[in-house]
């Protein structure tokens, strides 16, 4: 039987019978991608893992709690044999082959009329990796194939041009806090597809020397603004690229909606009827103090976190921020943009009643190579922040979370 290839064809299991014989761990990995498919999957074993039980009491899958008997396949279009009784195996397999149902046998690929392939699925696009032959079979091969190609199709080292659905426009896209892996997958993508890119400075510059020379590649610092505010002459180029057809990739730092403009961005380029795709991002509100080892929650320790931005000091008319109440909140706060103001935010919250005492780290450069953090009290953080010449960009932790992890300063 296996002295030719498989044939490889992708059924259309919606609605249609599956008998999956033995509900273990074979079971278990096979049976999302058979309900994903809409299969009626009825699954026939006197016992099951509590995965697999839980798809039958979620209704995904009729179980018959019983083992295997002669008829069990007859109506059936396609088959799972992965029982532990080699003997109930063979007897359901020379069933299978009597009515002509195509059959999967775990324990014996060289006796299955069909073989499972490595699958993964990417941009609407299911790979699928079959091995040549049984006697040759290494699951681990085709597996790490299959791996290879989908994930070099996720993060865009792998380019197969999307000619169907690649719509010209903008994709606004957070890039994370720096480190290049922290980016999403679907940015990842999008900036792989990209003809454009108007990047900011924080977040993954590393990837933009990735990008293949034919990318255009902006940084928005520099965008010319003449008459215009800086805002206004970034939106204004994100329109004139789009409108040249190409896509543009605007890249933010973090999420593009965290003190990031991203809902002015998308505003602009719905006025301008450009059509806009947003890619959340992970936000180095969390992940920076995440990376230096610092929770921004921990159990009986700080049940809220709050985010602010410390661009303005507290007593700038600007500033939209009740320092009074931050200074009453019992948790975490995470403080933007505030290495400038930090002296005056330490104070307002000590007026308002926060212990000096309490403690500060700052995470400047999170993620990064040159990643450092400085531990300080809200006493003490306006010299340190001068003595050890902490610089933006970064975060800065106030709470007890910055004690609680075995990185914490001494
Ligand atoms: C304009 S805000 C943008 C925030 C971004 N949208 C986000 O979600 O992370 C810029 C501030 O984010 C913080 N920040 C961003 N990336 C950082 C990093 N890698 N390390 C430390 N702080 C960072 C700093 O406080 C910086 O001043």
């Amino acid at each position: 039987m296996a002295e030719h290839p498989a044939y490889p064809v992708g059924l259309r299991l919606s609605g249609r019978r599956v008998v999956v014989l033995g509900g273990g761990q074979v079971a278990q990995r096979r049976l999302p991608a058979l309900i994903a498919a809409g299969a009626d999957i009825t699954l026939v074993s006197p016992q099951a893992t509590p995965s697999v039980e839980a798809m039958a009491d979620a209704g995904e899958i009729t179980w018959v709690r019983r083992p295997y008997q002669d008829g069990d396949l007859g109506e059936a279009w396609y088959a799972l044999i992965a029982t532990s009784d080699p003997a109930a195996n063979t007897a359901a397999s020379a069933e299978a082959e009597r009515h002509r149902v195509w059959c999967v046998r775990s324990d014996d690929a060289d006796q299955a009329t069909a073989w499972t392939p490595a699958t993964g699925h990417s941009e609407g696009v299911t790979v699928a990796v079959l091995t040549t032959d049984a006697r040759g079979r290494d699951p681990r091969h085709t597996a790490a194939i299959r791996d290879a190609v989908v994930e070099g199709l996720r993060d865009g080292t792998l380019v197969a041009p999307h000619h169907r659905t690649r719509t010209p426009g903008v994709a606004l896209v957070g890039g994370g806090p720096g480190d290049p892996d922290l980016i999403t997958v679907r940015g990842r993508r999008l900036l792989a597809a990209a003809d454009v890119v108007i990047a900011d400075r924080l977040g993954p510059r590393d990837l933009l020397a990735e990008l293949p020379p034919h990318v255009e590649v902006i940084d928005a610092a520099k965008i010319p603004y003449g008459r215009y505010m800086a805002q206004e002459a970034i939106n204004n180029a994100l329109i004139e690229h789009a409108k040249q057809g190409k896509s543009v990739v605007r890249l933010k730092g973090g999420d593009p909606y965290v003190f990031g403009r991203g809902m002015e961005e998308v505003q602009a380029l719905a006025e301008a009827g450009i059509p806009c795709t947003v890619v959340p991002g992970i936000s180095s509100s969390i992940s920076v103090p995440s990376a230096a080892g610092i929770p921004v929650t921990h159990r009986g320790v700080a049940h809220e976190f709050t985010v602010v931005s410390g661009h303005v000091a507290p007593d700038d008319e600007r500033s939209l921020a009740d320092w009074p109440s931050l200074a009453k909140l019992t948790g975490t706060l995470v403080v933007l943009m505030g290495v400038d103001k930090i002296g005056k935010i330490a104070e307002t919250l000590v007026a308002h009643g926060k212990s000096p005492e309490t403690p500060v780290a700052l995470v400047q450069e999170g993620t990064t190579a040159a990643q450092r953090r400085v531990d300080a009290t809200l006493a003490t953080v306006a010299e340190v922040v001068r003595a050890e010449e902490v610089k933006p960009p970064a975060v800065i932790v106030i709470g007890e979370v910055v004690n609680v992890g075995p990185s914490a300063a001494p």
